[in-house]
């Protein structure tokens, strides 16, 4: 069996799918393992560790998929119909790397199916067996392979630092001779993976931390990280969360009791971080133009939702803009921001989900689909999308 490795083409992405250590494990598996010349350069990993690991590294793309079996990336392949206007596409260097594929290819990435529906039917009539790992599910033995939490906990802690640096004031409470220096106050809306770790790291830099979200067992957590609970509670947030562990769109009427709480607690906040998401769905908007203008000059609101439209009105995608003296951070992509640390842990979570499925002996992958970490990720197999989270087929004009 053989797995490449490909260099991701899209302009913001610094990660690699796998690393030097996880391609020593898989080459101890029997597996042998082919790495595209430069894959590794955006996380610091030299082609030379690679081939030290036990690698061949392949001149291109092409040549790394010529004979190759399973395909690792970290981002969904480039589509021919894709074009600059496609937000997650922008500034990337064009190509089609779907096209580059073959029929029988295995293919394993972030490839965010549920918004890219359309793409799945692409994979199947490719003949590609897809493999999603952002659908992985939330149990207890899948979380060595949960790519949303190995990347929304960096995510989180530099959405923080990303903040403090547009800051033009200290964190911590500061007592000098020449006066005491107020702890900032940040607030973090969604208290997910990202969320918990943004209340960690800014209470380790000494702010005042507040949270909000709509699933009432992130008090708890919240509170337990040192920081406020600030949260609209009524009949429908007993209901908030999936069975999954998600949050559900919230009706009309509660984000109207939402807005006004939130209102009222971001006037009185120097740094707004934006974590809420609903799977499959446009983020939240939780922070209008009118609670922006209600910030004080030199505030900072960073919108982690941005890919997903933002929680914040006046975010833009991969850009840092300043409105009314408020400097609003839309980064795309903030877990490449910290290409070293995410490429490690994705690569480890590719890696614990394709061994158990890898016959030591023969280095040969057989994957068994009565495994729930397996049947909860294929989105295609032999030519048909499978996934039943995908079940109604598409039009490619639906998105
Ligand atoms: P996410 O990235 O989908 O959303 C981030 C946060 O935004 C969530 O806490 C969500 O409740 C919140 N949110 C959504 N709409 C909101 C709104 N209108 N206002 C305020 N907040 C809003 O979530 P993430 O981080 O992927 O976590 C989802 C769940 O999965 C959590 O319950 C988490 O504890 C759980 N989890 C379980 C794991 C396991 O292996 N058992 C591993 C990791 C996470």
């Amino acid at each position: 069996m053989k797995i490449a490795v490909l260099k991701e083409r899209r302009a913001d992405e610094r990660r690699v799918a796998a690393t030097p250590e996880t391609v020593k494990k898989f080459v101890g598996l029997g597996v042998d393992v082919v790495v595209e010349a430069e894959a590794g350069a955006g996380a610091f990993m030299a082609d030379s560790d690679f081939q030290d690991a036990g690698a061949t590294i392949a001149g291109d793309a092409t040549a790394a998929l010529a004979d190759a079996d399973v395909v690792l990336k970290v981002r969904r392949p480039l589509m021919a119909d894709e074009n600059a206007g496609d937000a997650e596409n922008a500034g990337d260097d064009g190509g089609d790397e779907l096209a580059q594929m073959r029929k029988g290819q295995i293919l394993i990435a972030m490839l965010n199916p549920l918004v890219r529906r359309s793409d799945c039917d692409a994979y199947a009539a490719a003949g590609i067996d897809a493999f999603a790992m952002e659908l992985m599910p939330r149990i207890s033995r899948a979380q060595s392979m949960d790519v949303l939490s190995s990347q929304a906990n960096l995510a989180g802690y530099k959405s923080v630092l990303d903040a403090t640096e547009e800051f033009n004031r200290a964190l911590p409470m500061m007592m000098t001779a020449a006066g005491t220096i107020a702890p900032a106050k940040i607030f973090v809306m969604g208290a997910g993976v990202a969320g918990l770790q943004a209340i960690a790291t800014a209470r380790r830099l000494g702010a005042v931390v507040s949270a909000t979200d709509v699933r009432p067992v992130a008090k708890e957590q919240v509170e337990s990280l040192g920081a406020n609970f600030v949260m609209v509670e009524d009949e429908e947030t007993a209901q908030a969360e999936t069975e999954a562990g998600y949050a559900k769109e919230m009706s009309a009427a509660y984000q109207k009791k939402q807005a006004a709480l939130i209102a009222e607690t971001i006037a009185k906040q120097d740094i707004v971080i934006c974590t809420a998401l609903i799977p499959g769905r446009a983020a939240p908007t939780l922070v209008d133009d009118a609670m922006v203008a209600s910030m004080k000059p030199g505030s900072v609101i960073v919108d982690l939702a941005v890919e997903n439209g933002g929680n914040c009105t006046l975010s833009k995608m991969g850009e840092v803009v300043v409105v009314n003296g408020v400097t609003i951070v839309g980064h795309s992509n903030f877990p490449a921001r910290l290409a070293v640390d995410a490429s490690n842990l994705y690569a480890r979570n590719l890696f614990n989900f394709l061994s158990p499925h890898i016959d030591g002996e023969s280095g040969n992958l057989s994957f068994d689909f009565e495994d729930e970490t397996v049947s909860g990720v294929c989105l295609t197999r032999d030519g048909a999308v499978i996934h039943p989270m995908l079940s109604a087929p598409t039009k490619p004009e639906g998105e």
